[in-house]
């Protein structure tokens, strides 16, 4: 059999830049070397194309991606997860791991995110959408979460109980991204389950994950070692089962491909949606490799049916 040539994209030019390069080689260390070739690029903060032996510019990155098999876009964020990287692909005519344009786009805006939930009947935090011309009319109702529509990692999110902290909070928000969100302070228990489709209309739901976290779930609790993932989340079969019935639908309507983790708040009332991610955290220890290894598909399988899925003819 030939082997499949594989570019494994990562880095990416935004604030989670570090974090997709972990995953991206976390993800070219698990694709055997019986298999695949693993062709390693990177894009840089400040946006410039590099392969293993240093920058080389997006037109001959072009000519690497276009020289394999399959991209793997292991960026998440803005340029890479919002449907950025998979308009290059489809442009240069390269199969990729992921989902489209169109959903990546979507589900990058959280407040498309709440408006496409709310048309198919899905909770979500009541928010206000606020620019930086608007934002100076924003007067203090009580505490809220503050966060840009597309960012990630947590970064430029902060829950607001002191009213002194509001302008503060905008700022740091409105420094990522040019909308931002102010968000009804949910409370629930925190519940992410990973939808992943077979390029059919086939979709496996992964065990419910639960991230328990004394106090929010910032950049530090992410990374730092602060949150602890239980999976399978200990959930009631009916909670179960409206999670996973909102996570398909939720996949469905934004018409996402590939893998999928759409992150809930379990409140007494049901689930609410918190965001969808379309090329979520993909190191072996992040949730979305931790929730399929619970159902008996390990990491390496789980990117193999990503890849399969991606070479189908479409
Ligand atoms: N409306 C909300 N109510 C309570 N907590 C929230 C709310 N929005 C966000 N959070 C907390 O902030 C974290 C990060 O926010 P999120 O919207 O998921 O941004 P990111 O895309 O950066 O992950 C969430 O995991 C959750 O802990
Ligand atoms: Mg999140």
């Amino acid at each position: 059999m030939n082997r499949i040539r594989a570019a494994v994209i990562g880095g990416g030019a935004n604030c989670e830049h570090e974090v997709s390069l972990a995953s991206a080689t976390s993800v070219a260390a698990a694709l055997s070397p019986g298999k695949y070739d693993v062709v390693r690029l990177a894009v840089a903060e400040d946006g410039e194309w590099h392969d293993a032996s240093g920058p080389i510019g997006l037109a001959a990155a072009i000519g690497v991606l276009t020289s394999c098999d399959v991209a793997l876009p292991i960026v998440h964020g803005p340029r890479g997860e919002d449907g950025t990287l998979a308009a290059l692909l489809d442009l240069a005519g390269v199969r990729y791991v992921g989902s489209g344009v169109r959903a990546g786009a979507l589900a990058m805006d959280k407040w498309v995110t709440k408006l496409v939930a709310g048309a198919i009947g899905i909770a979500t935090a009541p928010g206000e959408l606020l620019t930086a011309a608007s934002s100076r009319a924003c007067r203090w109702t009580g505490p809220v979460v503050v966060k840009p529509v597309a960012a990630g990692s947590s970064q430029g999110v902060t829950l607001v109980t002191d009213p002194e902290q509001l302008t503060a909070a905008l700022q740091a928000a409105l420094a990522l991204d040019e909308r931002v969100l102010v968000e009804q302070v949910v409370s629930g228990r925190e519940i992410d389950v990973a939808v992943l489709g077979d390029g059919g209309f086939g979709r496996t739901v992964s065990p419910a994950l639960e991230v328990v976290v004394d106090g929010f779930f910032d950049f530090d609790a992410k990374y730092g070692g602060g949150a602890e993932f239980r999976v399978p989340a200990d959930l009631a079969g009916s909670d179960r089962k409206a999670l996973e019935d909102a996570a398909v639908a939720m996949y469905d309507a934004l018409g996402c491909r590939g893998v999928a983790r759409v992150d809930f708040f379990l409140t007494e009332a049901g689930p609410v949606l918190n965001e969808v991610n379309t090329m979520p955290g993909f190191t072996a220890q992040s949730q979305v490799p931790r929730m399929f290894a619970a159902a008996g598909l390990a990491y390496p399988d789980l990117l193999e049916r990503l890849i399969c899925e991606a070479l189908v003819e479409r």
